[in-house]
Formats: C-alpha cells, structure tokens, sequence
C-alpha cells in the first residue's frame, strides 16, 4: 500500500509511543515523514533509521512544541530540507497526576502549554502554506479523557478538550481551504506514557473498560492513516475514538 505516497508529513512527539507508531505507519505508506521531539539526536537518528527503511525520506528535529520561536525555526528549517508540509499531526503530549486542590500552578501550565499550546503553534505555522495551496490534514492527538474527564487529571482533561475544541473550531476556518482537520481521542494505549500513572489508577481504568484491556498503538495508527489519506475526503471536525468502547459519544 502506498496511500501517502508524495505526502510529507510533520509528526510532533514522534520519538516514541503513538507518535512513533504514526510516523512509522505514514512512512510504510509512503510519505517523508518528519518528527519534531524533544529527546536526544541519538533517539532522533534511530527514528530517521526506522522511517528511511521504507524508502522515503525521514528528518529529526529536536523542537519544543510549546515554544514560540522553536516551532517558528522548524517550520522554516523543514520548508527547506522537506518541502511544503501536507500532513501535520499533532501529537506531543505530556500527563501527570495532581488533584486540583493540590496542583500547582506551574504544572497546570507545563501541561497546557505542551499539550494545547504547541498544536496551536505548529497549526499556525503550517496553515498559511496549506491555504496558499489549497490542500492539507491536520490530525490533532486528544484523549478520550477530554471527553470525559478523569479524576487527578484536571489539567490534561482540559488540555485534551481544548484539543477537541482547536479542532472543531479550525475545521470551521480552514475546510473550505480543502483543509481538513480532525481529531483522534484514544483510550488508554499501552506506551510510556500509560506506564507512568499510578498502579492504582491502571487497575481502576481497566476494570472501567468494556473490553477489560488497554489498546496497542498499532490500534491507532490506522486512524491517524486514514484521516491522513485519500478516503477521509469527507470528514473534517471530527473526533475519532479508538478507544475500546469506553466512550461512546
Ligand atoms: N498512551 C495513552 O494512553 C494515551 C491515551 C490518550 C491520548 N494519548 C495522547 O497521545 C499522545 C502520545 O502519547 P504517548 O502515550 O505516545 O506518550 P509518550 O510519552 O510515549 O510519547 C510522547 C512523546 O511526546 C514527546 N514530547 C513531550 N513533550 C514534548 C514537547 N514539549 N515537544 C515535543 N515533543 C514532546 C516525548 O518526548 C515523547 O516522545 C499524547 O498527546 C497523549 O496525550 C495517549
């Protein structure tokens, strides 16, 4: 299958986890792929290793999504190295535990910032190009916690429903650019990021689930392909849930 062959596509937080799987899938598809990320150039370098064994052209860039004049720099650095962006996704995220009572200011904003702020930023940067040429996807990673919210997690249920919202708004704005954004809000997938929250909040999360089992990340990359491919021409402002059944909207 080769359903993005031509396409180049930007993939935030694509060193690992979701992210990575979605890089990897868009490059099985055919499409340079190029992942913005915060870890090491030796992460980074082992990224454009797995993305270039598909025969497309793969580039690493250490960038903090939530800084202003980082993704401005990226931005006009890929512009350079891989050309004009036709897939952008959205997907560097960061969690952590608090109650609110006891949050302190700073992480609210910490996560805000990596997780609202930074789709902001890089929409922002690729959309003028995008409009110009009348053609582009945005696919914004949520959570299916921006759904329904998620006890200790009150900034990052609100980040992620900011996501939706960014979503829904931007879809309004820029579809009759024949940009189509849309979103995906998955339950909870076994990466990094799951393994970090608290073995009391694992167990409470998958007793809650209807299929008693957290997802894989090759259960969502087929979401990010589609919405990325030809056959998603009709959908724009849409949240997406591979999310084993745990909200059905
Ligand atoms: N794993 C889950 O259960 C789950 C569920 C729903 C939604 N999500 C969302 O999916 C996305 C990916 O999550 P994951 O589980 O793969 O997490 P992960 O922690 O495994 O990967 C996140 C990646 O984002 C990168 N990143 C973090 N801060 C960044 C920043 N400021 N700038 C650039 N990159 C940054 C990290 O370095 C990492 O490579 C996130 O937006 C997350 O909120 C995850």
């Amino acid at each position: 299958m080769a359903r993005l062959r031509g396409k180049r596509a930007v993939v935030t937080g694509g060193a690992q986890g979701i992210g990575r799987g979605i890089a990897v899938g868009f490059a099985a598809e055919g499409a340079d792929v190029a992942v913005l990320d915060v870890q090491s150039a030796e992460v980074g370098a082992s990224v454009v290793q797995e993305l270039e064994a598909f025969d497309v052209h793969g580039v690493y860039l250490r960038v903090n999504v939530a800084d202003e004049n980082e993704v401005t720099r990226a931005f006009d650095s890929l512009a350079q190295s891989l050309g004009p962006i036709d897939i952008l996704v959205n997907n560097a995220g960061v969690v952590s535990e608090y109650e609110v009572a006891e949050m302190p200011v700073d992480e609210w904003d910490r996560i805000i910032a990596v997780n609202l702020r930074g789709p902001f930023l890089c929409a922002r940067a690729v959309l003028p190009g995008m409009i110009a040429r009348r053609d582009g996807r945005i696919i914004n990673v949520a959570s299916q916690l921006g759904q329904l919210g998620g006890e200790t997690m009150a900034h990052y249920s609100a980040s992620k429903a900011g996501v939706i919202g960014l979503t829904k708004a931007l879809a309004r704005e820029v579809s009759r650019h024949n940009i189509l954004v849309n979103a995906i809000a998955p339950g909870p997938i076994e990466t990094d990021m799951l393994a970090s929250e608290s073995d009391e909040w694992l167990a409470r999360k998958r007793a809650q689930l209807p299929m008693r089992r957290f997802g894989a990340v090759n259960e969502v990359v087929p979401t990010a392909v589609f919405l990325a491919s030809a056959d998603a021409t009709y959908y724009t402002g849409q949240t997406l849930g591979p999310n084993g059944g745990d909200v059905t909207l």
